[in-house]
């Protein structure tokens, strides 16, 4: 049976969904965004920007419903054998996933409104601007979206490393238990 909600044991499709469409988002993300940024000034840059912006809010409601679903669920408990320190900082690193992918694309976001470039959605409908136009603001939210940008970058290889140690060292169910469909272990004995 397909369980939409978090229980004690396991993250609901909901919560896999989210945090999977969010990792392909991402991935796309920094390659096109890391290409558009060492374009020379033009229209191939400009596409390019467009799409990225256009994904980037798409993350960034996704972020908002994936935080608001969050905060109504249970969170699936961590294995009993890890140490008070090592859960506070799996958790501690999940909340800065949650606080740099809602800044990051308001960085981008007031960088575009900054330098006179209103954000559209696909060509659908587009944002409102966030600031006036204003050069040193457009630096400061280009270097802030940068900085986060690299931050989150190091954040997504220690949960990624510390992930893929539980599966294939520890082989515990941490990681099946994010994967759709997959039922693992019952998860009893791994789990408090
Ligand atoms: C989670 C979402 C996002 C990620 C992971 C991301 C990532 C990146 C990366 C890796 C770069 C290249 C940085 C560099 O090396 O200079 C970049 C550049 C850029 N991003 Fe984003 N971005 C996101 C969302 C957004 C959004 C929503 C906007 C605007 C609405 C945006 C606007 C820009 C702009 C304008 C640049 C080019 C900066 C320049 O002039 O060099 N980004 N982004
Ligand atoms: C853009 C990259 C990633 C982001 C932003 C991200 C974000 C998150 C967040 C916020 C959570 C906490 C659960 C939630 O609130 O939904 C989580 C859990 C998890 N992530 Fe990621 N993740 C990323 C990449 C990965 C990758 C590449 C893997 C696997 C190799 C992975 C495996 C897991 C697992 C197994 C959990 C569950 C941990 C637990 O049971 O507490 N994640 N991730």
């Amino acid at each position: 049976m397909v369980m939409l909600r978090n229980s004690p044991e396991r993250y609901g499709i909901i919560s896999q969904t989210l945090h999977w469409i969010i990792v392909v988002f991402v991935s796309i993300q920094f390659v096109v965004g890391s290409i558009a940024a060492d374009l020379p000034l033009g229209m191939q840059r400009l596409i390019l920007l467009s799409r990225h912006k256009s994904i980037g809010m798409t993350i960034f409601i996704l972020m908002i419903l994936r935080l608001l679903w969050r905060l109504s669920n249970q969170v699936p408990l961590l294995p009993a054998g890890m140490s008070s320190h090592e859960q506070r900082l799996a958790r501690l690193i999940h909340w800065l996933f949650y606080i740099l992918l809602l800044c990051i694309p308001v960085a981008g976001w007031i960088n575009s409104s900054a330098s006179n470039l209103t954000v559209s959605w696909f060509g659908i409908f587009n944002w409102p601007d966030l600031v006036e136009p204003d050069k040193y603001i457009a630096t400061i939210a280009k270097g802030t979206h940068k900085i986060l940008v690299w931050t989150l970058l190091a954040i997504i290889s220690l949960h990624t490393m510390a992930a893929l140690r539980h599966h294939f060292i520890l082989k515990n169910n941490i990681l099946i238990r994010m994967i759709p469909g997959f039922k693992g272990k019952t998860g009893k004995e791994t789990i408090l």
